[in-house]
């Protein structure tokens, strides 16, 4: 069988290697997906070993996306603008293909729940590696605007910049958000710590959808304060799943049907 992994570290509590391992079932796909500590000051070597070893593509999570980055030969044009790859390729000449599924993920889920992008005003939370991997994918979708908001505002009006080519984006800190919005996605890391950016009561326009890119068997601090103000709650299990569907597509050519694959993952948290 075709041996694939995901690469992070710490990689414990991956939940990669059971969703890999059901679309191959799936699928009718022979390969063999488990996941790899690599050491934080050698991933190329990992990399490395692990070709040598018969690995054939790779995903790669905390904190190695920039480094898996900067070892591509080819990369797509979105990992290339993200800075950031989550899937390695290996390919028919040894060379490694890397690109980010991180983005498509989000807005195939974001999707499936009936969520239209095009002409929406969406406000994005945070602006470190989770959001610069997610901007383009988004932009691409045609929104009225796309407002990155930051602890440290000038984050946010960097990444405004580099993507400013892209579609209506604007930076700012906390302070400055003015909703209403249709959509706004949590891409801080402030959940993990249980803590809330400061945001202002009128956020939400009717009908809101708000999104955290971070999931759990509990709603997050951001998703529970959203709810009492009337928006629509939805985690990032869905993006999880996505990206990785997307990422077996570049590698098998075959895209697995994700709705079994999500059930199952959510009766397991
Ligand atoms: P990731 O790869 O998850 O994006 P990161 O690049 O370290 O991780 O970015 C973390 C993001 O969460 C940043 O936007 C950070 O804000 P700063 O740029 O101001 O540091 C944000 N963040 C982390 N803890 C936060 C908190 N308690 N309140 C608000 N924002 C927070």
């Amino acid at each position: 069988s075709d041996r694939y992994c995901v690469f992070g570290h710490p990689i414990g509590h991956s939940r990669s290697p059971a969703i890999h391992t059901a679309f191959a079932a799936q699928c009718g796909e022979d390969i063999d997906y488990t996941a790899i500590e690599a050491p934080l000051d050698d991933f190329p070597g990992a990399w490395r070993d692990f070709v040598a070893a018969g690995g054939r593509g790779a995903n790669v999570t905390v904190p190695f996306k920039e480094q898996a980055h900067r070892l591509c030969d080819t990369l797509s044009r979105r990992a290339r603008r993200a800075g950031a790859v989550n899937t390695l390729v290996l390919g028919k000449k040894g060379e490694t293909y890397g690109d980010t599924t991180d983005g498509i993920g989000l807005v195939r889920d974001l999707k499936r729940h009936g969520i239209t992008l095009a002409g929406a005003r969406i406000l994005v939370l945070g602006a470190g590696g989770a959001v610069r991997g997610v901007l383009e994918p988004l932009l691409v979708e045609a929104p009225a605007s796309l407002e990155v908001a930051n602890r440290t505002a000038a984050k946010a009006e960097a990444l405004a910049r580099d993507f400013a080519d892209l579609g209506p984006i604007r930076g700012g800190g906390f302070e400055a958000v003015a909703g209403p919005f249709e959509l706004v996605i949590n891409g801080t890391s402030a959940s993990l710590g249980g803590a809330l950016p400061p945001l202002p009561d009128d956020l939400f326009a009717e009908g809101a959808t708000a999104y955290d890119m971070m999931y759990g068997a509990e709603p997050s601090v951001f998703l529970r304060w959203a709810s009492e103000r009337g928006a629509r709650p939805l985690d990032g299990l869905g993006m999880l799943v996505e990206q990785a569907a997307e990422a077996f597509f570049q590698w098998r050519g075959k895209r697995p049907d994700t709705a079994p694959v999500l059930a199952e993952l959510r009766r397991s948290l």
